[in-house]
Order: structure tokens, then sequence, then C-alpha cells
């Protein structure tokens, strides 16, 4: 092989490995948490949710209430991020009462596409993704007996 084709095949291998690393997942742009926070105040949120640091509008006793962020044992992906603001039914979040969350079969939460601008929503994304958090692993203690 002449080393113009050896040139050649390293365009190639490389031109591919930096295809797949491409391929690897979709994410919108990275956006600015604090104004992807005063869309979650100014979309009002909270008047279904809590999140740690966040004070709720008149808070009754039964109100609806879905934690967002915090400490975590699995993080939210990514697309599970977005999926659940701009499709909420696709998944409903884990661990409520169903008939407090949905409605036959359908999410509670209002769908936003309407109301919010691809911008809103990268900001949004950018900010709810910053609230969570990975809690530390503890591993599981065993007693073995003989
Ligand atoms: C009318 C009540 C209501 C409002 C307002 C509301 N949500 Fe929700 N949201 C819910 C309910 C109920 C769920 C749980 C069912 C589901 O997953 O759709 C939920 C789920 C979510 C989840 C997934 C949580 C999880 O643990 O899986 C995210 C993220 C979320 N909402 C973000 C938002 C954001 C951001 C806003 C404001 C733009 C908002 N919600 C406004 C009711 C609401």
């Amino acid at each position: 092989m002449n080393s113009h084709k050896i040139l050649i095949l390293f365009v190639i291998v490389f031109g591919l490995v930096g295809c797949e690393q491409a391929s690897k997942g979709f994410s919108l742009p990275i956006g600015d948490p604090a104004q992807g926070e005063e869309v979650f105040l100014s979309m009002q949120c909270l008047s279904c949710h809590e999140m740690e640091g966040y004070e709720r509008p008149e808070s009754g006793e039964d109100k609806l209430s879905v934690t967002l962020g915090g400490k975590v044992a699995t993080l939210k992906t990514y697309a599970e991020l977005v999926t659940s603001v701009i499709n909420p039914s696709h998944q409903l979040a884990e661990g409520y009462e169903l008939s407090d969350i949905q409605h036959e079969g359908e999410s509670v939460m209002p769908v936003y596409n309407s109301v919010l601008t691809v911008e809103q929503l990268i900001n949004l994304i950018t900010f709810l993704e910053s609230r969570y958090e990975l809690e530390p692993y503890t591993r599981t203690e065993y007693i073995i007996y003989r």
C-alpha cells in the first residue's frame, strides 16, 4: 500500500468512528438554567409540582404534589425529561396514585407545546436537569452463614 492509500484508509476509518459517536443520542443545545428557572416559575409548574428550595403558591393539604429534582437513585435521561414535558402521557411518573395523576390514561399535566417557544423549552430542560442529583451508591451488606 502506498502512503496515499493509507491516508485514505485513515480518513475512512476515523470518519466512521466520528459518525458513530455523533449518532449515539440526540439532545437539544445546552440552555441557560437561570432563564429556564424563569420559565418554570412563570408557567406555574409549582402549582402541581414541588421542588426543593421553591415555595409553592398557597399550598392546600390535598394539593397535587409531584416531586421534581432532588436526590434520586436513577437519573432521568435527557430524552425522558424532554418527553415528560412535551408529551406527559407517554410515560407517567412512578410512585403516585394513578387516580391523582391521570384521567382515562392521559396525564393531568397540561401540554405546553403551543405555549413554550423552543428556546424556552431548551432552557427549561437545562434547568430541570440541573435540579436532579444522583444519590450516592450504598452497598448491600450480606451476612453469610456457614
Ligand atoms: C396541572 C398539574 C401540572 C402542571 C401545571 C404541571 N405538571 Fe408536570 N406533572 C403533573 C403530573 C400529574 C405528573 C405525573 C404524571 C406524568 O408523568 O405525566 C407530572 C410529571 C412531570 C414530570 C415527570 C416527573 C417524573 O418523575 O417522571 C416532569 C419533568 C414535569 N411534570 C415537569 C413539569 C413542568 C416543567 C411544568 C411546567 C411547565 C409542569 N410539569 C406543570 C402535573 C402537572
